[in-house]
């Protein structure tokens, strides 16, 4: 074990988590806020300066590994070399996504979405779930979306691939138990955040990133299943899953 992963000569060892998709946004937050709590961090995504930026914040216990998750076997050297440098791995947040307006139905941006929310979703999270198998407990955290719930004409790839992230989650926390085994596994929700990701006019109940990754925290200590982003989200969803068709197509 790296010297860098205990205090100062104590004997007290940091947890260790990885987040996937933490050079911006709810990831980077979440990096920030794990650090706080004696977490050391993994870190990942494409543009390499703003993971390196990061890092730069608690040297020593973040590392980082810039890969596109689309590229199967970069990611899963990438998640190795991680897991080696700190030492084990306790905790997995899929933070990676992307999504596009798409009102005149273009392929490119539908199939760009699907390679990244489900394929390489489906190659992180089955590389995760096999990972604590092996290494009980465990616990796996997908950042999906309110999105999930519903189709959208605007964005239909987007919401589909959030409807399949969700369902996956819940597949898994059915395999976890079904084995007899002790793996967590969180579907986080959010509905608005102010980041890059946040596409679309008709925008309310907009949490800040940093609001977002502490509730994120929240539910990852407290092991939640399901939990929203914010909370008022939750209202939201039970509205959206109850609205007949009828309504729904009039909105
Ligand atoms: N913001 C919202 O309103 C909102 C609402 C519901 C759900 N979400 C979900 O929340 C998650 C986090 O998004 P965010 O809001 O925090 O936005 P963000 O700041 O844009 O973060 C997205 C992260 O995904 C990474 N990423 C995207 N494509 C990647 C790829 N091909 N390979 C590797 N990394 C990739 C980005 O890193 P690089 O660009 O450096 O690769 C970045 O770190 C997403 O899954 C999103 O769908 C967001």
């Amino acid at each position: 074990m790296d010297q860098d992963l205990f205090h100062q000569g104590e004997k007290q060892e940091y947890k260790k988590a990885i987040i996937v998709g933490a050079s911006s946004g709810m990831g980077k937050e979440l990096c920030r806020i794990l650090i706080r709590k004696d977490y050391a961090v993994g870190i990942t995504g494409r543009r390499e300066n703003l993971l390196k930026d990061l890092q730069l914040e608690s040297p020593g216990r973040i590392f980082y590994r810039a890969f596109d998750i689309r590229d199967m076997s970069k990611t899963t050297r990438g998640l190795n070399e991680l897991i080696r440098e700190l030492g084990g791995l306790d905790l997995l947040v899929l933070s990676s996504g992307t999504g596009f307006i798409n009102e005149d139905l273009d392929s490119e941006p539908e199939f760009q979405t699907i390679d990244t929310n489900v394929t390489a979703f489906t190659d992180i999270m089955t590389f995760a779930f096999r990972y604590f198998l092996k290494h009980p407990p465990g616990h796996i955290v997908g950042i999906t979306s309110i999105a999930a719930l519903r189709g959208n004409a605007a964005a239909p790839a987007y919401n589909a691939s959030k409807a399949f992230q969700s369902n996956y989650l819940e597949a898994l926390r059915l395999k976890s138990r079904n084995a007899g085994k002790s793996i967590v596994v969180t579907d986080i929700r959010p509905g608005f955040v102010a980041t890059d990701m946040a596409k679309g006019e008709k925008q309310f109940w907009v949490s800040s990133p940093q609001k977002a990754a502490a509730q994120i925290y929240r539910a990852i200590v407290k092991k939640n299943r399901v939990a929203y982003i914010s909370r008022r989200w939750r209202l939201f969803s039970i509205f959206l899953k109850i609205l007949p068709r009828v309504l729904y197509e009039k909105l």
